[in-house]
């Protein structure tokens, strides 16, 4: 059997260290913690606004880590250009609005069709691995295989949010989206990850879906691991997702 990838995305150790201005907890140290702990990839998210991860953590995480680093940008000219001189070994390029507290949906590939064609062609030619961050809609898996993407990123928030809220209805049929589109993105050749919003049940669910690569999961992560630590965090969600 396949083994499902667990991507660990670490922006949130950031967020606690820069509320009070520290050099602590420090990214590098979680991202090493996570390696060790059974995690397949870091992901971190360079927020134009840098308000989690920083210019420094993107450099020393590379510098340091021996699992693939996977590096989530919008789609501009200054985070693509940030990309190739760091050189992580995944890109993921996700939307970005100022003012919302988390990446709140997927990408708008119509209205940045050209732009991420070239971004990603760019990408590729400098060995990165692509992914865009999508919603579960199939428009948007054939849109992103046109663009040439290796892979698509299904946002997993309207089911996980329908899940913890027990909206029975709504989790069925977000639930049969992210199904569907992972189906018709594999026939595609797309690799499919999913993240955004995952708690171990959330997770538990949907790793019940064919087809899928890669989990991305942090702010459940990390605050799970205020309780019972990393390792053990992680290596719960190791089993959930390869059950
Ligand atoms: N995947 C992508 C593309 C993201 O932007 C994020 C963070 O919003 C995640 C996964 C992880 O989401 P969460 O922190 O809710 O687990």
């Amino acid at each position: 059997m396949k083994k499902t990838r667990l991507g660990v995305n670490i922006d949130h150790v950031a967020t606690v260290r820069n509320a009070r201005g520290e050099n602590y907890p420090d990214p590098l140290r979680a991202a090493l913690l996570s390696e060790k702990s059974g995690a397949d990839s870091i992901t971190i998210h360079l927020r134009e606004d840098r308000r989690h991860i920083r210019d420094y953590d993107l450099k020393t995480i590379k510098k340091n880590l021996t699992i693939p680093l996977n590096l989530e940008i919008a789609p501009t000219k200054e985070m693509l250009n940030i990309a190739i001189k760091n050189k992580p070994n995944f890109v993921c390029i996700v939307p970005e609005k100022r003012k919302e507290i988390t990446t709140e949906g997927g990408l708008n590939l119509k209205k940045n069709k050209k732009f991420l064609k070239n971004m990603i062609s760019v990408l590729k030619k400098n060995k990165i691995r692509v992914s865009l961050f999508i919603e579960p809609l199939l428009s948007d898996v054939e849109t992103s295989f046109l663009l040439g993407s290796d892979c698509i990123e299904l946002h997993t928030g309207s089911f996980c949010n329908s899940f913890n809220k027990k909206k029975e209805h709504l989790v069925k049929s977000s639930y049969c989206k992210l199904k569907q589109c992972a189906k018709v993105a594999t026939n595609f050749g797309l690799e499919v990850h999913l993240g955004h919003g995952l708690t171990y049940k959330s997770a538990h669910e949907i790793s019940k879906i064919e087809n899928i690569s890669e989990f991305n999961i942090g702010h459940f992560i990390v605050a799970e691991s205020l309780f019972v630590g990393m390792k053990t965090t992680i290596k719960k969600f190791r089993k959930i997702i390869n059950r």
